[in-house]
């Protein structure tokens, strides 16, 4: 464990992000290699758990890093952060193996308490460090609408932090059309039943509106002029 921190410590987000730039990814499988070779930016992570889903899907929905379920089971959004969007995603009338899901952390990043691994926030270079291959991801997935779910996406996808509340509905990431929303552990953690059901409500618009998004002509992975 001990060695594991001194590890961490020593890895410069900065250099490490410029040694990813000499790596060019051809495929999805290429890329997810790279993923599941690379050692972990964060303290904890077992494993890469990797983005699933459909290549060009309408939507590609952003996470922020796996859970304590998702690195046991080595599937996105399987936890119940996860049991929620399947719930939303169903009453929007959007069947999950229709989009891709994946998210801005690669890896879990936890404290260990007792037995309990905790979730702990990824900080700002960890994001950065995580963000090249998100970036390569998109390029390779190719989906019409991109979308953050929470913070951590938005600030992965937009390369700066922006609250989600005021940015709420479409946006771009880069010339890609792009739609922010809250993360549906943001609903968990409501306190009050009715304020949750209407947070859910609200969840729910947002997807059926990213999907709306979706179909529009100018989301179209060919007509997107993506500069970076
Ligand atoms: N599970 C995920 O896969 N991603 C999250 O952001 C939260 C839970």
């Amino acid at each position: 464990m001990q060695r594991e921190t001194q590890r961490l410590r020593k890895r410069d987000p900065v250099k490490a992000v410029e040694r990813m730039g000499k790596q060019a990814p051809r495929s999805l499988a290429a890329l997810n290699r790279l993923i599941v070779e690379a050692a972990p930016m964060v303290k904890g992570g077992t494993r890469a758990v990797l983005g699933e889903g459909p290549r060009y899907p309408g939507l590609m929905l952003v996470g922020e890093q796996p859970g304590d379920a998702e690195d046991i089971e080595g599937h996105p959004f399987v936890g119940p952060a996860g049991k929620l969007l399947d719930r939303a995603l169903l009453a929007a009338g959007i069947e999950r193996s229709q989009v891709y899901v994946t998210n801005a952390v690669k890896h879990f990043k936890f404290e260990q308490r007792g037995k309990r691994r905790l979730h702990a926030k990824p900080n700002v270079g960890e994001v950065k460090y995580y963000r090249w291959w998100l970036q390569k991801e998109i390029d390779l997935v190719r989906p019409r609408v991109v979308v953050a779910l929470g913070a951590t996406a938005v600030l992965a996808l937009k390369g700066k932090a922006l609250p989600v509340g005021k940015n709420r509905g479409r946006t771009d990431f880069e010339g890609r059309c792009g739609f922010i929303t809250v993360h549906p552990s943001y609903l968990l953690r409501m306190p009050d039943a009715h304020d949750r059901q209407r947070a859910f409500r609200d969840f729910v618009q947002d997807l059926e509106a990213a999907l709306k998004f979706s179909k529009n002509r100018q989301c179209a992975p060919e007509v997107v002029s993506r500069t970076a």
